[in-house]
């Protein structure tokens, strides 16, 4: 067995780190070399100690646990910090990231969490450490300790940047609220995956402040994207997806953060990080956004392969679609990039499928089904109702959706792929103002 991680437990109250021995006591990898009961007692024994990773209380009464982590990282650089609060205080997290804070855990938490957080600290600072040797065979011996996904070198793929993409980009994005784009976009996933078994989906709540993703899918997460903002430069593959939660379905899900003050700390490059990360190792990529031309939505749709722009029979919605259409023209994305679904769709509606294809000047691509029942059980039960009741006409019609995206995928990309490199895409966009008018 490899060199252990030495770890430092630093909490006020004597009881707590009792409880953090107990629950680490049967981890053979991770070994406790000190334990502290105040800030300055933190300092010392992390200058005397040298460990890999500290284990910080945030609420301590004579140095909180974010100054400590300060001082501490100042002298000591290499050492990894992970927090702990009672609860999920998203000023606490901001802050703590900033002082240089890896992880988050909120009490009580499970040993799972606990040994997953502090081994995933660990394998980032080795990738970080010069000295490491880059493809250093590690192998993973069957049922070796669960160390090895984390602790194993980065795979062939997740060295793969945005040139090597291998997965299709598709984004969801609403015309306007409420026309039913998250539920098109993770039924529309599942889908996918029910029809091709073999292929890896990733779902991203790119609706980064009020995400519903992970409420439509029933997931529990203890994750989100906002924990790779710490770590972005050392992620690979692997990391990214150690924050995503497995559907029952079998897509993975990388969640919005749990709180909407976190979603400005998920940038434009953070998420072109894991775009390009996720490419690597993914065969779809299905996106959903909040109806909004901000930079980060922005980010989204300029990496998409394609579009799926949804839209109602309402006279708003069509209305937002045109103006959609000629912004994209404006950005210069392809004709074929942005595509039309005419959700909520009802034979009987005034409005028919000719007349806004008349009126809007793009073809409409498939059609999904009014259900109003259907669409609220499924959100209520967190079931997507192309697995409760595939025989539904809006679940065929969401197949369908989901078999024309992955085919038209195919011929568009070998369009699509290279034009881009004679004609790069704005780059450094400053704003949407300087991008559609020439300014920055
Ligand atoms: N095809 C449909 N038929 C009936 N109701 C639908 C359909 N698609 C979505 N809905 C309902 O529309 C509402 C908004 O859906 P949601 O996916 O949250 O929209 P958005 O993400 O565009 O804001 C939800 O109540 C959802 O159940
Ligand atoms: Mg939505």
């Amino acid at each position: 067995m490899s060199e252990k991680i030495r770890l430092l437990i630093v909490d006020d109250i004597p009881e707590t780190r009792e409880n953090l021995k107990k629950l680490l006591f049967f981890e053979n990898d991770i070994e406790i070399v000190g334990d502290a009961g105040s800030g300055s007692e933190a300092i010392e024994m992390a200058r005397r100690l040298q460990p890999d990773v500290i284990l910080m209380d945030i609420n301590m009464p004579d140095m909180d646990g974010i100054t400590t982590i300060e001082r501490i990282s100042s002298e000591l650089p290499h050492v990894q910090f992970i927090m702990m609060s009672v609860q999920g205080e998203t000023d606490y997290l901001r802050r703590s990231m900033l002082a240089g804070a890896r992880e988050f855990l909120v009490k009580p938490f499970t040993a799972e969490e606990l040994c997953s957080s502090i081994r995933r600290v660990y394998a980032l600072a080795e990738r970080q450490r010069p000295a490491a040797p880059p493809t250093a065979p590690v192998q993973a011996q069957d049922g070796a300790a669960t160390v090895a996904p984390f602790l194993s070198p980065a795979s062939p793929e997740s060295a793969v940047e945005s040139d090597g993409r291998r997965a299709k980009l598709i984004c969801a994005f609403g015309s306007k609220g409420g026309v039913g784009t998250s539920t098109l976009l993770v039924n529309v996933a599942v889908a996918l995956h029910s029809q091709q078994p073999n292929a890896r989906v990733a779902v991203v709540d790119g609706d980064l402040q009020f995400g519903d993703v992970g409420v439509l899918l029933n997931l529990e997460t203890t994750h989100s994207i906002v924990d790779l903002v710490p770590s972005v430069e050392e992620a690979d593959a692997q990391f990214v997806e150690s924050l995503m939660v497995t559907h029952t379905s079998g897509v993975k899900v990388l969640t919005a953060p749990s709180s909407p003050a976190d979603a400005d700390l998920v940038t434009p490059d953070v998420l072109k990080k894991v775009f390009a990360l996720l490419r690597a190792n993914f065969d779809y990529i299905l996106v959903d956004t909040r109806t909004s031309l901000s930079e980060p939505v922005l980010s989204i749709l300029d990496e998409a392969d394609t579009i799926l722009l949804v839209i109602t029979t309402e006279i708003p919605a069509i209305k937002n679609a045109k103006v959609f259409f000629d912004v994209a023209e404006q950005l210069g994305y392809p004709e074929s990039k942005v595509q039309l679904a005419l959700n909520k769709y009802n034979p009987r509606d005034s409005i028919g499928v000719e007349a806004i294809q008349g009126s809007i000047r793009h073809p409409v691509l498939a059609t999904v089904a009014e259900d109003i029942r259907l669409a609220r059980n499924a959100v209520n039960q967190g079931i997507p109702f192309v697995s409760s009741h595939p025989r539904a006409q809006i679940s065929q019609d969401i197949f369908r959706v989901a078999s024309l995206l992955s085919s038209q995928q195919v011929e568009q990309k070998k369009e699509d792929v290279a034009p881009s490199k004679s004609q790069p895409k704005p780059k450094g966009r400053p704003s949407l103002f300087g991008r559609l008018f020439g300014g920055s």
